[in-house]
């Protein structure tokens, strides 16, 4: 690192799917089997500072993450493709901070992948149109090539990069419950786990072509405000694609105990007339859907049922920026 380097900073959101990117089509990098739309979740942020690596274009670019080095197999083919895209030669120092756990269901990578992108571009001075910064993020993850949008977003089936589908005050009333039930890092990374379920679940083809249908239903759910609409195009998702996990030879299950409780309490509250849709991703960790006036209700509920929950509000966040310069 350059002593007194600011370096260029950007910030990012992860985005959480409401219905859910899980497999890879072939001929490109992380092009999604299936068809994906998400959020911006406003509470979490990555915070990412990149600056030139000042050594020899022998050596590695670095990554650090809460000041852990990282893997640099886990970012090679992401920076030799930034480097490419964007004509440039120089080694990368990365320094990235997440406001809440790494690799632990809160779609870190996707956040991480989208400010590593928009800050290395910045730092080389090639400012890129969003729908390029997110092919390029899709490299590092797919799904941080949502990431990159704020508001609602969509990932078509296929596709080299996502797109924005409607603004961050779309709909103003809506909100996360994010449930952090478990702080432990996953066993099974989520491209492993899509790998593997497109390798052995019989499952998996009946995932790919069920998907476009669900996918339909919800971006109409979002379009008209159908919160009931698009909970129910919601849970189809994320239960399909556990389904194609626990079909996979040998099965895995991201869930715990925690989890399961958290789904039948979601069920609970709809019947009794309260707005709670539950998702899940490659981790443990729940994410409820609600309207701000059933907030206080659905977190009292989910702190009464588990009392070591963590819980966090969110509303819907926005696109990944550049942090204001300034003293650090
Ligand atoms: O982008 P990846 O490789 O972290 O995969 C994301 C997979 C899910 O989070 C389960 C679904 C999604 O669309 O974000």
């Amino acid at each position: 690192m350059t002593h007194g380097d600011p370096g260029v900073t950007a910030l990012a959101s992860p985005n959480l799917a409401l219905v859910k990117y899980w497999g890879k089509a072939p001929g490109g990098v992380n092009l999604p089997a299936t068809p994906s739309l998400g959020i911006s979740l406003a509470a979490l942020e990555t915070r990412t500072v990149v600056r030139r690596l000042a050594a020899t274009s022998q050596s590695n670019d670095r990554v650090e993450i809460a000041g852990e080095p990282q893997r640099s197999s886990r970012f090679e083919d992401f920076f030799e493709n930034i480097r490419s895209e964007l004509g440039a030669e120089i080694r990368f120092d990365a320094q990235s901070r997440n406001n809440f756990p790494t690799a632990a269901g809160l779609a870190s990578s996707a956040s991480g992948f989208a400010a590593l992108s928009l800050a290395c571009a910045e730092l080389c001075e090639c400012p890129l149109s969003p729908a390029k910064l997110s092919a390029i993020a899709r490299v590092g993850s797919g799904s941080a090539a949502r990431s990159v949008f704020g508001g609602f977003v969509v990932f078509p089936a296929g596709s080299p990069a996502a797109e924005s589908f409607a603004p961050p005050d779309h709909w103003p009333e809506l909100r996360v419950l994010i449930c952090r039930v478990s702080e432990s890092e996953k066993a099974i990374s989520s491209r492993a786990g899509m790998e593997h379920t497109r390798r052995t679940s019989p499952f998996y083809e009946n995932w790919v072509t069920d998907a476009e249908s669900v996918y339909n239903r919800a971006c109409r759910a979002v379009e008209q405000r159908d919160l009931e609409g698009l909970g129910e195009a919601m849970r189809e998702s994320y239960l399909r694609m556990f389904a194609t996990m626990i079909s996979a030879g040998p099965p895995f299950l991201y869930w715990q105990p925690e989890s399961v409780a958290l789904i039948h309490l979601c069920e609970r509250l709809r019947r009794n007339g309260i707005a709670a849709w539950e998702t899940m991703d490659a981790g443990p960790q729940v994410k409820i859907l609600t309207l701000s006036s059933y907030v206080p209700m659905v977190r009292a509920a989910v702190e009464q049922e588990l009392t070591t929950a963590h819980v966090l509000e969110s509303e819907v966040g926005l696109a990944t920026r550049l942090a204001e310069r300034g003293p650090s």
